[in-house]
């Protein structure tokens, strides 16, 4: 360990495993992708090639749906009790939890995060949402409804409704939370009794690849997780035109969940898409002011800015704005940017060259319409995908940096004189994924709640996730609940049976 940087040494079971080209996983057998090909995936702190994986394409998706239709058919998953799902899945929470530091030195390698971050966010979160989800296997339960058919008189009947796995499903999710996403989609649907395709982001497959062993160990049948590793245009896009899955979930760009959504419409499989935001963080001159500043800056750059939730417009009211605006460009110059593996650091690169890129364009589109950067606003060093924690301020609402998602460590603050002036500011976006606001009067807290439209409201916080609580987007921030027993809906299909007694 250099002391002048506190960068830790990779573990040794990490070393091996991004040693070796990695394997998808079909049928619960890693096997190599069916052209032989492999893509590397990068080191966002120094850009090098970190590892290699197998470059799956649709015939890969087709060997993986076929064994994810048959465990789901005729396996021993089909008849399987509730009870015995809800273990296996416990288990692979208990499996992962006993992996923590490789699992958290994993993601940091292959995302860039804080491995700080991800030892006491990403990884116990995962471990808890499979807890959470465990819990559920036993619980899915349908009525008995009374019904009264006017046209057979007498007759009497039993009514009652099943909940049943929704069938084959595929999967695909982002870099940004790799491991966290991985689990926000497969724990519900195994504990609905789905068998699933899982395609992670071409960026960051490695802790995903990882769980896959951890699934085999933990004793889940084959064919019931499979991971093909790939490109979204190939492998994603086979997997959500796909004729034979029934459900496809999708977390990523709203752009992508639209052809996500179009190539659906062949076989009219389900679709839940959990897209984009640009979610407005409201500060008001009631508020705590000094408990506000380190809660909204940690609502932007929390992973880097990456967050589908990041809080990325800030309304502050007038008579506060010159205060929060320098408290929290204060923050953003103390906070340490550096490599995920320094435990010193507090901001890790962007995930990618492709992602530094979009977000200093952002930067440039916005300084070129008249924005101001009072702090940052530049990429950092030479090597890496770094980014400055910017501020910006004198921004209008037409400039693309309002209007659109930068997934980056970017605010735009801006002043607002009364709720009559900020509310529909904050609503006027596409998007409607998260919003917060920070006051101490507890009614008008409430009511500003009651108005926003977004999915998520946080008050006087910001970022708090837990399994419990539904998670999803207004408008075109997506369709359908992750998390809670909501996420069960996305993975079950309501049957009504009816008996004529
Ligand atoms: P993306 O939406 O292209 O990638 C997300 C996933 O979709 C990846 O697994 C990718 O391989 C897959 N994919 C890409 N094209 C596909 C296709 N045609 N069919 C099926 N699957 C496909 O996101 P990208 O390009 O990495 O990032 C672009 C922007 O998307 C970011 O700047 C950010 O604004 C947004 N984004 C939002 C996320 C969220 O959590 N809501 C996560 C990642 C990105
Ligand atoms: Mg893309």
């Amino acid at each position: 360990m250099n002391p002048a940087t506190m960068e830790i040494p990779i573990d040794q079971k990490v070393l091996a495993f991004i040693g070796a080209p990695r394997k998808m996983l079909i049928g619960g057998r890693w096997l190599e992708a069916a052209s032989g090909k492999t893509f590397p995936t990068y080191n966002p702190a120094t850009g090098e090639v970190l590892a290699q994986v197998a470059e799956g394409n649709s015939i890969d998706i087709d060997r993986a749906v076929i064994a994810a239709r048959t465990a789901f058919e005729s396996g021993p998953w089909h008849t399987m009790t509730a009870s015995e799902r809800g273990r296996l899945i416990w288990k692979l929470g208990d499996l992962l939890e006993s992996h923590l530091e490789e699992f958290a030195q994993l993601e940091s390698l292959d995302n860039g995060k804080p491995v700080g971050v991800a030892r006491v966010a990403d990884v116990p979160l995962a471990v808890d949402h499979f807890r959470y989800m465990a819990g559920w296997a036993t619980k899915i339960e349908g009525n008995t409804i009374p019904i009264s058919v006017p046209y057979t008189p007498g007759a009497r009947y039993l009514s009652y409704t099943l909940r049943e796995p929704v069938g084959v499903v595929g999967q695909i999710i982002p870099w940004n939370f790799p491991l966290l996403m991985a689990a926000w989609k497969l724990g519900p649907a195994l504990a609905a009794g789905c068998t699933i395709v899982l395609k992670p982001a071409e960026q960051t497959p490695l802790s995903a690849l990882r769980l896959g062993e951890l699934i085999c160990e933990a004793g889940f049948p084959g064919g019931v997780v499979n991971i093909v590793t790939g490109y979204g245009e190939t492998a994603g896009a086979a997997l959500a035109a796909h004729q034979d899955v029934d459900k496809v979930a999708f977390t990523g760009s709203t752009e992508v969940g639209k052809l996500i959504l179009k190539a659906a419409a062949g076989n009219l499989k389900k679709v839940s898409l959990e897209l984009g935001g640009k979610s407005p963080n409201i500060v008001c001159k009631d508020a705590d002011v000094g408990a506000s500043i380190p809660g909204v800056s940690s609502a932007i750059f929390f992973n880097q800015g990456q967050c589908c939730c990041a809080g990325s417009r800030l309304f502050i009211e007038k008579s506060i704005f010159d205060e929060v605006v320098a408290g929290v460009a204060e923050d953003a110059k103390k906070i340490k940017v550096g490599p995920g593996m320094d435990l010193a650091t507090q901001m890790g690169p962007l995930v990618s060259d492709e992602q530094q890129r979009r977000v200093l364009d952002y930067l440039e589109s916005g300084f070129s319409e008249g924005a101001k950067a009072v702090v940052g606003g530049h990429k950092l060093g030479d090597r890496g995908y770094f980014v400055e924690p910017t501020v910006l301020v004198d921004t209008t609402q037409d400039m693309k940096v309002i209007q659109e998602e930068i997934f980056g460590p970017v605010v735009c603050a801006m002043p607002f004189t009364d709720l009559n002036e900020v509310l529909p500011a904050a609503n006027d976006s596409i998007y409607g994924l998260a919003a917060a606001v920070w006051t101490s009067d507890v009614g008008k807290a409430h009511r500003i709640a009651a108005e926003l439209r977004a999915g998520s409201v946080w008050i006087n916080c910001y970022n708090i996730f837990d399994a419990a609580l539904p998670f999803g987007g207004y408008k075109q921030s997506g369709w359908g609940r992750e998390m809670g027993h909501a996420a069960l809906e996305l993975y079950t299909e309501v049957k009504a049976v009816t008996v004529r007694l």
